[in-house]
């Protein structure tokens, strides 16, 4: 064999588990379809949307909140042009620090996409057509995942988008309609609700961002009506249509009751789904369950030697979700007993305020017939956020009624995305909300927000309320 190792995509889960692969002694590989590494995560995912999260967060202060401050400039103005290109240096920055990492760790990377020929043996096919095969002892998965677009509006990247297309804008829509109230939605929404579109979300649910804990979807859409943002929960897409200039979009609520919108964009921004094309996983005899490629506790598929991770198996859609699973994948060839609590994988959105969350959610708990108490404390309380200007927000703690010990940890508010760390430190080691609350938090910071919410939770005895 030529490698110990084979992994076929190169994004957080792939280029981590060949990292982590390389460290171990693997002679590694790894095969990536386009020219430059990162998958998702570092191209059209994670990284650009902050880039812009960021860029259209100080165009949003300078506008809005200077003046306050004491700080008196001219009314600036968005040079989109400079923006999406300063975005795709950041990108640029990123994908080649991974190129780096590949080197210096001496695996080899061929660039094409890989498909399976037998279970040891893959082809790689480049951009111009040409192939080769390599031998591997076992493979790893990363194949990732792509947008799903709505059956009945295929995406045409001019006016029906992705969330690749929205990173790539030449100009700011005059409005946007994004259709999921979920992560991206409330992300790329946020960016040109603050660089001055108008912004409508056409959500399927009753809130937003369904997933986490139904407080945050509350508050996020509390904070971004203040931001001039639009809301239709509960409404269902029926048609999406391009007209040249314009996309016409039409919905209905449970009654049945139609609306219409015109905007120059329609974000579509509904989930993702699991990306196996071209795999050739029927020559290895994997089916695929509901998209995904099924997977053991342990990431192995019903090969012995080939494991998937990351957004083309189970579980959330994460960066840092498929970066622990790369870990744990090489980690166990080299028979080591890695583990991951998954439950402790935290969630993030990175709207202004941020919202962050671990563990059970209050509505899994009462699913669960759990027996909890809940503290929260808002960040309007805080000195830290008032010096600031940021106090929109609360930390929420949930805890076991009886023993105290910390279930859920949710907050919105600024910085909540850097917190949340202290949730899963706290969880992994099983703290209880008083043991959280008798540990000093510098003053003043956001944090004292968790330290309060804990005195709350666990004998309603907040300080600064
Ligand atoms: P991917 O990153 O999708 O990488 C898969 C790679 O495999 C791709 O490069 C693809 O080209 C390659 N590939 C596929 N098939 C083949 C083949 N046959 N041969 C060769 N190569 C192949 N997650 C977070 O945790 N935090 C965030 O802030 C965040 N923001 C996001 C923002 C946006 C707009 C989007 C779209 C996603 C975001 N995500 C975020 C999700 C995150 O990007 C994914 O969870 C993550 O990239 C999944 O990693 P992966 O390694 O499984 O797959
Ligand atoms: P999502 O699952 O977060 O949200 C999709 C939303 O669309 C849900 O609220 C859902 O109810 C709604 N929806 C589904 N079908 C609909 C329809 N026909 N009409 C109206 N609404 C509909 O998916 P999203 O936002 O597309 O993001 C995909 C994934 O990418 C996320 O689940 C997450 O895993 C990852 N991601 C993570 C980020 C982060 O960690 N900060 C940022 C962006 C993406």
């Amino acid at each position: 064999m030529q490698y110990n190792v084979t992994v076929i995509g190169s994004g957080p889960g792939g280029y981590v588990a060949a990292i982590r692969c390389a460290q171990l002694g693997f002679k590694t590989a790894i095969i990536e379809k386009y020219e430059t590494l990162g998958g998702t995560c570092l191209n059209v995912g994670c990284i650009p949307s902050k880039a812009l999260l960021d860029s259209s967060e100080h165009f949003l202060n300078a506008r809005d909140h200077f003046k306050e401050h004491g700080i008196d400039i001219p009314a600036p103005k968005v040079n989109i042009k400079q923006m999406i290109a300063r975005k795709s240096d950041v990108v640029k920055q990123n994908v080649d620090g991974i190129a780096y990492l590949m080197k210096k760790n001496k695996i080899e990377v061929h660039t094409g996409v890989g498909s399976f020929v037998d279970k040891n043996t893959i082809k790689i096919t480049s951009a111009d057509g040409k192939e080769s095969t390599i031998t591997t002892e076992k493979v790893i998965i990363a194949t990732g995942s792509k947008p799903t677009p709505l059956p009945f509006a295929p995406f045409d990247k001019k006016r029906i988008i992705s969330s690749t297309e929205a990173l790539e804008l030449k100009e700011v829509p005059k409005h946007m309609i994004v259709i999921g109230g979920g992560v991206i939605g409330m992300e790329l929404g946020s960016v040109y609700a603050r660089l001055g579109a108008k912004v409508t979300v056409v959500e399927f649910l009753d809130s937003l961002i369904p997933t986490m804990d139904g407080t945050m979807g509350k508050e996020l859409l509390k904070v971004t009506k203040k931001l001039g943002m639009q809301f239709y929960l509960g409404h269902k897409v029926i048609s999406v249509e391009n007209k040249g200039k314009e996309v016409v979009l039409k919905a209905e609520d449970k009654s049945g009751k139609a609306i219409e919108l015109k905007g120059d964009y329609c974000l579509v921004s509904i989930g993702r789904r699991p990306y196996t094309d071209g795999l050739g996983l029927d020559k290895i005899g994997i089916e695929l369950d509901k998209g995904k490629i099924p997977v053991d506790d342990h990431l192995k598929t019903k090969l012995d030697n080939v494991y998937a991770i990351g957004d083309v198996v189970r579980g959330a859609m994460l960066a840092h979700k498929a970066e622990e699973e790369g870990v744990m994948v090489a980690e166990q060839m080299a028979g080591q007993k890695p583990h991951i609590n998954y439950l402790l994988i935290p969630g993030v959105v990175y709207t202004w305020p941020e919202v962050a969350s671990v563990g059970y959610t209050e509505e899994q708990l009462k699913e669960m017939g759990k027996a909890y108490k809940t503290g929260s404390f808002p960040y309007k309380a805080l000195g830290r956020a008032r010096a600031s200007m940021d106090t929109d927000g609360l930390v929420k703690i949930l805890a076991d009624k009886q023993t105290d010990e910390i279930l859920g940890v949710h907050i919105i508010g600024a910085r909540a995305a850097d917190m949340i760390a202290a949730g899963v430190t706290a969880m992994e080691f099983r703290a209880s909300a008083e043991d959280v609350s008798r540990m000093s938090h510098a003053h003043p910071t956001y944090m004292e927000a968790v330290k309060e919410a804990c005195l709350a939770a666990t004998a309603n005895r907040p300080i600064h309320m």
